[in-house]
C-alpha cells in the first residue's frame, strides 16, 4: 500500500472519527499510540501524519508526547487541538491556559479563515467549527502564521506552509464543523498529494496477499460465530488458503433461539469445512457464580480458546487461529491510549496463554460498514452481510448478573418475540434485542399477584456502532411485543424500552 496516513493518538475522544473521515476520503490510515518510535514511524512510511486531540495540557507532567524527530521527516503534519498545541510547543511556540479575555471554547463556534492557506483553499471565509479546548497558542512558533480566528481565539488555525505543518484548534472530524470534511480532504489530497485510491477491492487483494505470506502452507482454524465479521473473515480466508481452512462454530448455549441450526444451514451451502462443537454444559459450568460483566466476558473468552485449542489438536498441526476481530473491538478494549470500555471477547477477553503459533485477524483495522463492503466484494449473500451484529459472549451479557439455563430460556423466547415484531413492523433499526434484567417487579394477571423479571427491549440506529442513537420504534410495535412477551413467556412481569444513546450508554448492557 503506497498511500498511507498515520494518525498518532494522544487520547482524544474523537480519534476513531478521524480515522473514519480519512477512510471516507479513500485514503488508508492507521491509528497508533503516540509512543510509536521513530523507527516504527519510518517503517510505516506515512505520506502524512495527523496528531489527534487529547484531554491533557501539553506542559503537564506525564502528558502524552511525541518524538520531536517526527518534524524532521519532511512529511506533512496536521495537528488537531492538543496535537496542534503540541506541535506549536515543540517548534518553539508557547501554549497558555485560556484567560478570561481569551476564553475557553466549547461547542459550535463561528470561525474566520484565510482562504490563501492550502487547508482552507476555496472554502468560505467564515463557517462554524466545533471547539473543545481550555488552552491556546499564545506565541506562534517561528515560521508559522495564524490562518484562522474566532472571537475568543486568535490562533484557531496555524500553518507553516513551507514545511507543510498545519494545526487546527477545532475538530474537523466532528460533523458540527461545517467544512471539516473539506479541510481534511485539502490536507490529504492537496497537501499530502494523495489520490484517494484505497477501495475495498484493493484492501481485499492486499489482505489475501498478507494472509498467504504469513500462513505459507500452514493450516488455519477460524472461530466462526455466523455473525457478519466472522462470516466475512471466513470468505476472505477461504480465498486466501482454500482447503487449509477449517471453521469451528462453538454452540456455547448462549445463542439466540434456533440460531445454531440456522448458522449450520447457512454455511453448509458453502464449500467450507465446518465443525459444530456442542459445548453448552461446559460454558454454563464455567459461568457458574460469575455476576460481574468483565468476569463473565473473560471466562467466556478463555473457554472459547480452550475449545479451539482442543479442536486444533484433533485436526492436527494447526498453527493459526483466525478471528473476525474488527476495529471498534480493538479500540473499545483499550488499544493505545483509549480507556477500556469493555473487553470484547476476542481482544481483551483473550487469556494470557494461547496454544497457537499466531492469531490472525484480517479485519482488525476495519469498521463495521467497511467489513460489510468487503463481504460484498467477496460475493457474500446479503442475508449474511446485512445480519445484525451479535456479541461473541452471546446471551451471557444480555442476562444481567449470574447466567442460568432458566434465565437463558426466558430471554431466548422473549427476544425471539421482540425480533419477530420489529421485523413484522418493517422498522429500520441497526440492531435490536431483549435483555433480561436482574430486577423483579410485581404485576397482576388474572386475579392473582405475579412477581417476575423485568425485561428490557433495546433497538439502536447507527452506521458504525461506535456511537448509536436509540431507535424511535412505533408504539404499536412496542405495544404488540410487550403484550405478547408478558402473555407468552412465564415469569416476565414487566417490559421496558431502553431510550439511552451511546454514549453515554453502550449498545449492550454489559
Ligand atoms: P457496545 O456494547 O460495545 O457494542 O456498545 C457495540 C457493538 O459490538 C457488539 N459487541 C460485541 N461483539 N464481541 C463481539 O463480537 C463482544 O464481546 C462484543 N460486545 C459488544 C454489540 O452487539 C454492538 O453491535
Amino acid at each position: 500500500m503506497q498511500e498511507k496516513i498515520l494518525i498518532l493518538d494522544f487520547g482524544g475522544q474523537y480519534n476513531q472519527l478521524i480515522a473514519r473521515r480519512v477512510r471516507e476520503c479513500r485514503v488508508y490510515c492507521e491509528l497508533h499510540p503516540c509512543t510509536m518510535t521513530m523507527e516504527e514511524i519510518r517503517a510505516f512510511d506515512p505520506a502524512g501524519i495527523i496528531f489527534t486531540g487529547g484531554p491533557n495540557s501539553v506542559y503537564e507532567t506525564g502528558s502524552p508526547q511525541v518524538d520531536p524527530a517526527v518534524f524532521t521527516l519532511g512529511v506533512p503534519v496536521l495537528g488537531i487541538c492538543y496535537g496542534c498545541q503540541l506541535m506549536a510547543m515543540h517548534l518553539g511556540g508557547t501554549v497558555s491556559a485560556a484567560q478570561s479575555d481569551v476564553a475557553r471554547e466549547y461547542g459550535r463556534t463561528p470561525t474566520r479563515f484565510d482562504s490563501d492557506c492550502a487547508l482552507f483553499r476555496d472554502l468560505p471565509e467564515e463557517s462554524v467549527t466545533w471547539m473543545s479546548h481550555g488552552d491556546y497558542i499564545s506565541v506562534m512558533p517561528a515560521g508559522f502564521r495564524s490562518a484562522a480566528r474566532s472571537a475568543a481565539c486568535p490562533t484557531a488555525a496555524i500553518c507553516d506552509e513551507s514545511r507543510r505543518f498545519y494545526g487546527v484548534q477545532f475538530h474537523p472530524e466532528v460533523r458540527h464543523t461545517e467544512r471539516g470534511a473539506d479541510m481534511l480532504r485539502r490536507f490529504l489530497y492537496d497537501i499530502c498529494g494523495l489520490h484517494g485510491t484505497w477501495t475495498m477491492g484493493s484492501y481485499k487483494d492486499a489482505a489475501i496477499a498478507d494472509i498467504r505470506a504469513r500462513v505459507g502452507e500452514g493450516k488455519v482454524l477460524l472461530a466462526l460465530s455466523g455473525g457478519v465479521d466472522s462470516s466475512v473473515c471466513a470468505a476472505l480466508l477461504a480465498e486466501a488458503v482454500g482447503e487449509r481452512l477449517t471453521c469451528v462454530f462453538v454452540d456455547h448455549g448462549l445463542l439466540r433461539k434456533d440460531e445454531g441450526d440456522e448458522v449450520e444451514a447457512a454455511f453448509s451451502r458453502w464449500n467450507i469445512r465446518l465443525i459444530r462443537v456442542n459445548a453448552r454444559e461446559r460454558f454454563l459450568a464455567c459461568l457458574a457464580g460469575a455476576e460481574e460483566p468483565e468476569e463473565k466476558r473473560k471466562r467466556i473468552g478463555e473457554e472459547f480458546i480452550r475449545v479451539f485449542e482442543e479442536e486444533g489438536k484433533k485436526i492436527g498441526s494447526v498453527d493459526y487461529l483466525a478471528q473476525g476481530t474488527i476495529y471498534p473491538d480493538v479500540i473499545e478494549s483499550g488499544a493505545g491510549n483509549a480507556s477500556v470500555i469493555k473487553s470484547h471477547h476476542n481482544v481483551g477477553g483473550l487469556p494470557d496463554f494461547v496454544d497457537f503459533r499466531e492469531i490472525i485477524e484480517p479485519l482488525r483495522l476495519l469498521f463495521k460498514d467497511e467489513v460489510r463492503a468487503l463481504g460484498r466484494e467477496l460475493g457474500l449473500p446479503d442475508y449474511l452481510v446485512d445480519r445484525q451484529p451479535f456479541p461473541g459472549p452471546g446471551l451471557a451479557i444480555r442476562v444481567l448478573g449470574e447466567v442460568t439455563e432458566n434465565k437463558l430460556c426466558l430471554l431466548r423466547e422473549a427476544d425471539a418475540i421482540f425480533r419477530q415484531e420489529v421485523a413484522a413492523g418493517g422498522v429500520d433499526a441497526s440492531q435490536y434485542f431483549a435483555v433480561l434484567t436482574d430486577a423483579r417487579s410485581v404485576g397482576v394477571m388474572g386475579d392473582g399477584r405475579t412477581y417476575g423479571y423485568v425485561l428490557a427491549l433495546r433497538a439502536v440506529t447507527t452506521d458504525d456502532f461506535m456511537t448509536a442513537d436509540w431507535t424511535r420504534l412505533p408504539y404499536e410495535v412496542l405495544d404488540q411485543a410487550s403484550r405478547r412477551i408478558v402473555n407468552e413467556v412465564p415469569n416476565i412481569s414487566r417490559v421496558v424500552y431502553d431510550i439511552t444513546a451511546k454514549p453515554p450508554a453502550t449498545v449492550e448492557w454489559e
